[in-house]
Order: structure tokens, then sequence, then C-alpha cells
């Protein structure tokens, strides 16, 4: 068993759900084998400024029961700093520097993939440090601590939206954090029941898109009694126009890990289908026959765009999330006991803790599209023709991977 008397804790990346629940994991379990934990404030830049630090908070119990594991985001604050961009020569004598002056022996670093790059250039530096999968866009090799939290998000903020879309009969474009990957797009638009879900996996083909839209939101608005009826597309932030090029803000610059800000995929989606709407020569008939046409003043449904942003990471962290957040940062105590670095934890079932090395479970994760044929079987579209889905059963083997 190594000898560890005291773990920094970092989260690093964006903000998500389960946050709370790692450090509380963290500092339960390390106060449980007598080990003391303190938080690194901040992310990397405050494992890089951590020397000058004139204190660092010591997670005792009386700090840690402060600590809310329902909340979302992360007591111990975060950066997009990563280490390896600092141009500064002495850097990583600067960070050891920081850590003998606090005694601290090993680190326990939550985040992403850029995250868990850094975990793997310290451990490989010598420090000892286990990184707990962190983030909501889904796109590592194991689950990701706050994945969870912002799917239920974003199904509740869909689903919630269908009564302004109902009342107007609007066509409703939710553009959805997620960076290059549909993960959460998928799911929190299958959760919310969305009639369409974009994403950067699938080149996505406009006329599919509208003639789902024509069958599906025209179909509802005649046949309903008062006339209502609302068509919501879930589209992922990553999406790719026609070229497959990603839509990016180039006025929004990059962040402090150098990605370009996503924006702008609810817009494109809203031009192509009010191009097409404009351009239907049946849509006036539609509009008149269900009593909404209004000459010079109402002659098309509205299509509108709606960004949650960081309202779909913020705010409360689901159950799953705190449970996996708990227990994600306790095992990472016991991997520091093991002597082990640059690992990550997959997972705790029974009494088995497993995890990976930290360069594999980086590796970016997409959409298996595949599974997306079985959901166009039952009326989701996703902007491409419908494929048939062919399944191949397997006999599931004893133990059956599971998060819980
Ligand atoms: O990495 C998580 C994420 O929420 C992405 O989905 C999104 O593109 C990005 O963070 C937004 O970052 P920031 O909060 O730094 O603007």
């Amino acid at each position: 068993m190594a000898s560890i008397k005291r773990i920094g804790v970092i989260t690093s990346g964006g903000d998500c759900g389960g946050l709370n629940a790692v450090i509380k994991g963290v500092a339960r379990e390390a106060y449980a084998h007598g080990i003391e934990s303190v938080i690194v404030p901040n992310g990397y830049a405050g494992l890089y400024n951590l020397v000058d630090l004139p204190e660092v908070v010591l997670l005792n119990a009386e700090r840690v029961s402060r600590i809310e594991a329902s909340l979302a985001g992360s007591e111990a604050g975060h950066s997009r700093v990563k280490i390896s961009k600092i141009p500064d020569p002495q850097k990583y004598e600067r960070i050891r520097a920081g850590l003998a002056k606090f005694g601290i022996d090993a680190l326990v670093i939550s985040g992403g993939d850029d995250t868990g790059s850094v975990v793997v250039d310290l451990s490989a530096r010598g420090l000892a440090c286990i990184h707990v999968p962190k983030t909501m866009d889904l796109d590592l090799q194991p689950y990701s601590v706050g994945g969870d939290s912002t799917v239920n998000r974003i199904a509740t903020f869909v689903r919630d939206l269908k009564t302004t879309g109902l009342s107007h009969n609007r066509i409703l474009i939710v553009e959805v954090f997620g960076r290059y990957v549909g993960h959460t797009a998928l799911r929190g638009g299958i959760g919310a029941e969305a009639d369409c879900i974009l994403i950067p996996e699938v080149p996505v083909d406009f006329d599919v898109v509208y003639q789902h839209l024509k069958t599906t939101y025209f179909g509802r608005v005649t046949r309903s009694d008062v006339k209502a009826g609302t068509y919501i597309v879930v589209v992922a932030e990553g999406l790719r126009n026609a070229s497959g090029e990603t839509l990016v803000d180039e006025a929004a610059g990059v962040d402090a890990f150098g990605h370009k800000r996503l924006a702008g995929a609810a817009r494109y989606v809203r031009q192509q289908i009010e191009k097409r709407l404009k351009a239907d020569p049946d849509l006036a008939d539609f509009m008149k026959k269900t009593g909404m046409w209004v000459p010079g003043v109402f002659e098309l449904p509205e299509v509108r765009e709606v960004t949650p942003g960081h309202l779909v990471r913020c705010g409360g962290s689901s159950a799953f999330d705190v449970n996996f957040g708990y227990a994600a940062g306790a095992a990472a105590v016991y991997l520091l006991l093991e002597g082990k670095t640059g690992r990550t934890v997959v997972s705790v079932t029974g009494r088995t803790i497993s995890h990976m090395a930290t360069e594999q479970a980086i590796a970016h994760r997409e959409v298996d599209v595949e599974e997306l044929a079985l959901f166009e079987s039952l009326g989701t579209c996703f902007g491409r023709a419908p494929r048939p889905f062919t399944p191949e059963f397997a006999d599931a083997t004893l133990p059956i991977p599971r998060h819980f």
C-alpha cells in the first residue's frame, strides 16, 4: 500500500453535475483511511499557482458536510487551462513546489479529455494522479459524471418547451451543448420524445427533415380539434453543415484549452426549415385549412430557436451522478493507495473497482449510429432517410456490465 498522507482534489474543464459528490467521495474515503484531503482550487490554473497560495482548504468532516452533493458545479472550482500549453519552461517545477508546500502526495483529478491528457502528462512525470471521468458531453470511453444530469435537464427543458410550441403552433429548434458529438442531443432528445434529432455523426439532408416535419407537424395541427401542434428538433451544437464543417462562432473566439466556441447550429437549422416552408406550394393551403392564415400577417408557422446554453449543465445533479460521483471519488482513493497512477476510474460493481489507462479512457467516443435505426423505426427523424434496423442477437453473459 502506497504511503499517502494528503490528497489534492482538482476539478477541471466545464462544470457539471456530480462533481461535488466526487469531491465528497474522495474526502470521506481518504478520511476513513486516515488521509487528509485538500482542494486545489480552480482546476489546473490553481495547480500552477498553488505555490503562491497562502493556504488550501482542508476537507475535514465539517467542511465536507457543507458541500451539497446534489448541487451541480464544483466546490473546487474550474478552469480550462492545460498545463502543457502554459508558456513557462519552469511550470512542472512550479507545480512540484506547490504540491510540496502543502504536503500533497497525490492528486485526484476530475475532468474530460483535455483534463485527462494532463493526468497522462503529470503521471508520466512521476506525480501520482488518478482521473475521475467527468464531462456532460459523454465523449469519453467510460461513463463520465455529469452526463446523466445534463441529459435529464435537456429532456425536461425540451418537454417543457412543448407547451409553448403547442400554444403557438411553433416549430422549435433546441440547440444543446455536447461539443463534437451527439450523445446529449440524442439521449436528451429521446428522453423528451423530440420529433427530430440532429447530431454531428449524421450528415443532415434537410429535405428529409422537411418531409418528416411536414408529415408530422401538418398532420398534428390538422388532426387536432383545437388545431394545435408543434414540432421539436433537438440539435447538437457540433452539427456540421452540408460541406461537413462544424458551425463555429468565429466571433466567440477560443477557450483556454484552445477550442473554438461552437454556436449557430440552431440558427442554421431554422434557416434551412424556413427556406423549405416558404418554397412549399402546399403551405398556404395548410394554413388556410387549419384556420391560421392571415394574409400578410401570418402566412408561415413560426420557426424559433432556443439555446439553453449552460442551463443544461448547471443547477442540480441527478441522483445517478451523485451515486457515480461518490463511488468514483472513493475508488480513486483506493487506486492511489494501490500505488496506481495515470489510471481512470471506470466503475464500481460490487467490490470490483474497474479502471483503465487514462490515455485510453479519453479516446473520443461518438454516437453509435447503428442504434439510430431502432429509433427511426419508432418515428424519430435523424436527418437521413430512415434505415431498416437489422438486429443481431447475443446471449448476455454474467456479470452484465452496469453502472449501478
Ligand atoms: O465541455 C463541456 C461543454 O459544456 C461543451 O459541451 C460546450 O461546448 C462547452 O463546454 C462550453 O464551454 P464554456 O462553458 O467554457 O463556454
